[in-house]
């Protein structure tokens, strides 16, 4: 691969002056990296580039058939002012994996680590310092190329936006209360769900929209075909605690592979904790709560971080969790995960990659 083009912003823009009011994903730094797909040259041009709107013909076919898929990860600025990226590794591997389910062609994991890092380094004074905050980092690939055709394309863009951003929900770490949805299905195994695609947060809109009326933050999905088992929430992976075992749902296909989730599992794990990754239903956690054995809820994710889920609802049963207060793991777990991507304790190997 040629080297990085780097083409600095005549006119940086003004930073947010208040850090700790920063929400999530609405302001954007200085630069963005770009490359260029194409069947003849592969992966190639790529380039740092002043933030800005991208020209697209109005025929790109990402626009008609939603051929696109995208990472989410974090740039964390430490105490001592270096900056960290979390397990950048395991984004650009799941991002291969969405490629090769959107048939998009596969990127070079090592490159992607290196044009993020420079991205970082270049836009550095955009990583926010106040607590709960970070550098949201936002891959993504779609087919541009312009053709009415459904079939996959032949011409791609890859793209690396960046967002100073406060915590997901705003609730921050206090306890969010979700919907469990009993008529829309997000995915099932064989669709796209271990995929991360646009068209899968557009088929959970719907269900978002309406729990919102009813004073819900998110959708908890089941699964498409008995509509009993436990999937994932609209932007995370779930936990359930019930007496002393630790429960996520096994990745079946039609749930995205977190990071979050697979380190919470690894630190859960080496501390000896009991942690199953199996079919959960529904039913199995009303008769938990329904006899005193639901402990703690949360979710995890890079947006959502360690998030204690307070209420659940499904159907006409409200279900209160843990007084609807910040559960002792999901205390612990947050304390542990946040401590470690802030270079306050160290993690496993390899978990934290310094930008500088
Ligand atoms: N599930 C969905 C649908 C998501 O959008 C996310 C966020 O990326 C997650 C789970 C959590 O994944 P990760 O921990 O890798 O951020
Ligand atoms: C993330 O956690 O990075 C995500 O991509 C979730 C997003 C849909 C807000």
């Amino acid at each position: 691969m040629e080297s990085i083009k780097i083409e600095l912003a005549k006119n940086p823009k003004v930073k947010p002056t208040d850090e700790n009011s920063l929400d999530f994903g609405s302001v954007f730094s200085d630069h963005m990296f770009i490359m260029n797909y194409t069947k003849e040259k592969g992966w190639h041009s790529p380039r740092i580039v002043p933030y800005g709107p991208l020209s697209l013909d109005p025929a790109a076919m990402c626009l008609h058939y939603g051929q696109e898929v995208f990472e989410g990860m974090k740039a964390y600025r430490a105490e001592n002012g270096s900056i960290n990226l979390f397990r950048p590794d395991e984004n650009f591997k799941r991002l291969n994996l969405s490629n090769d389910r959107l048939c998009i062609p596969e990127i070079d994991v090592d490159f992607c680590i290196e044009a993020t890092k420079k991205l970082v380094e270049i836009d550095k004074e955009w990583v926010p310092s106040a607590p709960n905050t970070s550098l949201y980092l936002r891959p993504f690939i779609f087919c541009h190329e312009p053709n009415l055709g459904v079939k996959a394309g032949d011409e791609y863009l890859f793209v690396i936006i960046a967002s100073p951003s406060g915590p997901y929900y705003k609730e921050g770490l206090n306890p969010v209360k979700i919907y469990v949805e009993n008529q829309y299905v997000r995915t099932v195994k064989g669709g796209t769900g271990m995929a991360k695609t646009g068209g899968n947060y557009a088929s959970s809109l719907k269900a978002g929209v309406e729990a919102h009326e009813q004073g819900y933050s998110q959708v908890l999905w089941l699964d498409g075909i008995e509509n009993r088992y436990i999937e994932e929430v609209g932007a995370m992976n779930i936990f359930f605690r019930i007496n002393d075992e630790i429960i996520t749902p096994e990745l079946s296909g039609s749930i995205l592979g977190g990071i979050t989730r697979k380190s919470v599992i690894a630190l859960l794990q080496k501390d000896g904790y009991k942690v199953s990754e199996r079919k959960i239903s529904i039913l199995e956690v009303e008769d938990a709560h329904k006899n005193g054995e639901l402990k703690e809820v949360f979710g995890t994710g890079t947006a959502a971080v360690i998030s204690p889920v307070g209420i659940l609802k499904y159907n006409d049963n409200v279900m209160e969790i843990n007084h609807q207060e910040i559960g002792e793991l999901s205390q612990a777990l947050y304390d542990r995960l946040t401590g470690i991507q802030w270079g306050k304790i160290s993690g496993p190997e390899g978990w934290v990659v310094k930008v500088s």
